[in-house]
């Protein structure tokens, strides 16, 4: 046990916790300014705002021995007895030379800078800055530079070099470094070798100021104007915790939410940028009836009521659930179908794989598999069928005439189906089609229906390590369209409206694999919902959290 001090309070870390000052001080609620150190990060201690005394109590006569000199609280240990003094007047003056310091270069371009609203530099400069500028103001220079994946802007830069650590320790592929010396330091990349990696966007995060910007966000939304929301990214089956940022449900950009358990700080590209097919003009966006040749728009009202009537007199039935559905939205169809045909045929959907898996030194993995919730969908599939029918045999099975009446819960953000596949879906009797896009299989289907994207809906995924999370939806569906929750929902006869949260505590009563426990970590404010089976390797994990 190590009691450390902080402004007078006292701080007991069990055995072996190792934190550093900046850490500490945040379990008391005191929050130390800080640019370089990035807890995902190796300490450089460079900038210098995290400067604070420190001093040493003696255990026996408990007389505390001041340092002479301030310290970095980043690179500073709390160890036993350490004393750490933040609110001096002679650390108030050091943050304020600090920020006057960086200041003297910045250039004042914050009605034009993307990370406004955001920036470390201005709230520092508000909380600890000098009141009064004592340097001439000058033009400022705004040097706009191309390193490949991101833009640049050089003077605005304040040389923390997390972003040069980052592509050195975490993407290992070191395309940036620092060229100059002294005033003339700049972020650079060797001529021929831009910032081109996986998880590149992730330097525009780490920037604390507006130093290096996302090419896809550029100039495209002020920081105040949008609300950002918890989600689950969509786009393999890591399941990395993210934001999403929005305003008037247009989504703006995506973000990493820490996650100590999945994907730390970071997202990858694929996922980062993966959200623009939500507002593509492509999508379904009406239900649709095929009369003859022709599709007739409906009407929300009746369909459900219509749509069971068909199935009611279409048995038997098949059932396809793709890995991009929720939990709670694969349950309830499941409970559907089989409500209306007790022998129904579940099917898993088609699984995207492309290429291989991709770890990075850093210890995070972009995996091959694209989409989020295969494990969830056969653990439902499971319980239901008592086996996972792959899409193979669901082909095969309907060559052999053995169901009349088919829905598809498609979802895919990616073509999924070829002509050849969907040929298999000819001649049925019903085909209810639920998808993002048209493909060739809505061409045959006798009803389309528009599906929702996964910033649209409310629900839950299990990712590859068996690890269940909760994604809140963000932004509203394009009119006409109704999440696939909520149909379900009406279509079981429950009253109101689609509530996921007690369909989960639902299915975690009935299905082992879901009995989960709620697991609140207070340092990052993450609420997971942790799956048993895994419990195991999240308390393994938790003991090497920070
Ligand atoms: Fe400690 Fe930069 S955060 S020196």
């Amino acid at each position: 046990m190590a009691v450390v001090i902080i402004d007078g309070r006292e701080l007991i870390l069990p055995e072996g916790r190792r934190l550093n000052g900046i850490e500490a001080a945040r379990l008391v609620g005191i929050e130390i300014p800080h640019y370089c150190w990035h807890p995902g990060l190796s300490v450089v201690g460079s900038c210098r705002m995290c400067l604070v005394e420190v001093g040493m109590r003696d255990a026996k006569t408990g007389r505390i021995t001041m340092q002479p000199k301030l310290v970095p609280a980043c690179n500073t240990p709390a160890v036993d007895g350490t004393v750490f003094v933040t609110t001096s007047e002679k650390v108030r003056q050091a943050r304020a030379r600090v920020e006057e310091g960086l200041l003297l270069r910045h250039p004042i371009d914050c009605p034009i800078c993307d990370k406004a609203g955001e920036c470390l530099l201005q709230d520092y400069h508000f909380l600890h800055g000098q009141p009064q500028r004592r340097a001439d103001l000058r033009p400022y220079t705004s040097r706009r530079r191309d390193i490949g994946d991101v833009t640049l802007f050089v003077d605005r830069c304040i040389m923390c070099s997390r972003c040069v650590r980052f592509t050195r320790e975490i993407s290992g592929s070191s395309e940036l470094m620092v060229v100059g010396r002294g005033a003339q330091e700049e972020i650079d990349v060797f001529p021929g070798r831009p910032l081109h990696n996986n998880l590149s966007g992730n330097v525009v995060d780490l920037c604390p100021v507006g130093a290096l910007a996302d090419k896809d966000f550029l100039y495209r939304q002020r920081v105040w104007f949008m609300r950002c929301h918890r989600a689950i990214c969509t786009r393999c089956a890591v399941g990395c915790s993210i934001w999403i940022d929005e305003n008037q449900d247009r989504i703006y950009r995506l973000r990493p939410r820490p996650n100590p358990f999945v994907n730390k700080w970071w997202i990858c590209n694929e996922g980062r940028y993966g959200y623009h097919y939500v507002h593509d003009r492509r999508r379904l966006v009406r239900p649709m009836r095929r009369e003859g040749q022709s599709l007739h728009e409906l009407d929300w009202g009746l369909l459900p009521d219509e749509l069971c009537q068909r199935l009611r007199t279409a048995a038997p039935l098949a059932a396809v659930i793709s890995p991009f559905v929720s939990v709670e939205e694969a349950y309830l169809l499941c409970k559907l179908i089989r409500s209306l045909d007790a022998q129904a045929v579940l099917a898993c959907g088609p699984i995207p794989l492309v290429g291989q898996d991709q770890n990075f030194p850093g210890g995070f993995v972009v995996l091959a598999e694209k989409c989020p919730n295969r494990r969830g969908v056969e653990a439902v599939l499971a319980h239901f069928a008592g086996k996972v029918v792959s899409f193979d045999e669901l082909l095969q099975q309907l060559a052999d005439g053995l169901a009349r009446g088919v829905w598809v819960a498609g979802g895919y953000p990616m073509p999924w189906i070829d002509h050849q596949q969907a040929q298999r879906f000819a001649g049925l009797e019903l085909l209810i089609v639920q998808d993002l896009f048209p493909s060739p299989l809505s061409d045959l289907a006798s009803y389309i229906l528009p599906a929702a994207a996964f910033a649209e809906r409310e629900g839950s995924y299990v990712n590859r390590n068996d690890w269940l999370q909760t994604s809140a939806w963000a932004i509203r569906p394009p009119s006409g369209v109704r999440p696939e929750g909520q149909l379900y929902w009406q279509m079981l006869g429950m009253p109101g409206l689609f509530n996921p949260r007690s369909v989960l505590d639902d299915i975690a009563r009935q299905i082992m694999f879901f009995s989960a426990a709620t697991c609140e970590i207070p340092e990052t404010g993450l609420d997971l919902r942790v799956n048993l089976l895994a419990e195991g390797q999240a308390d393994k994990e938790r003991s090497h959290d920070v």
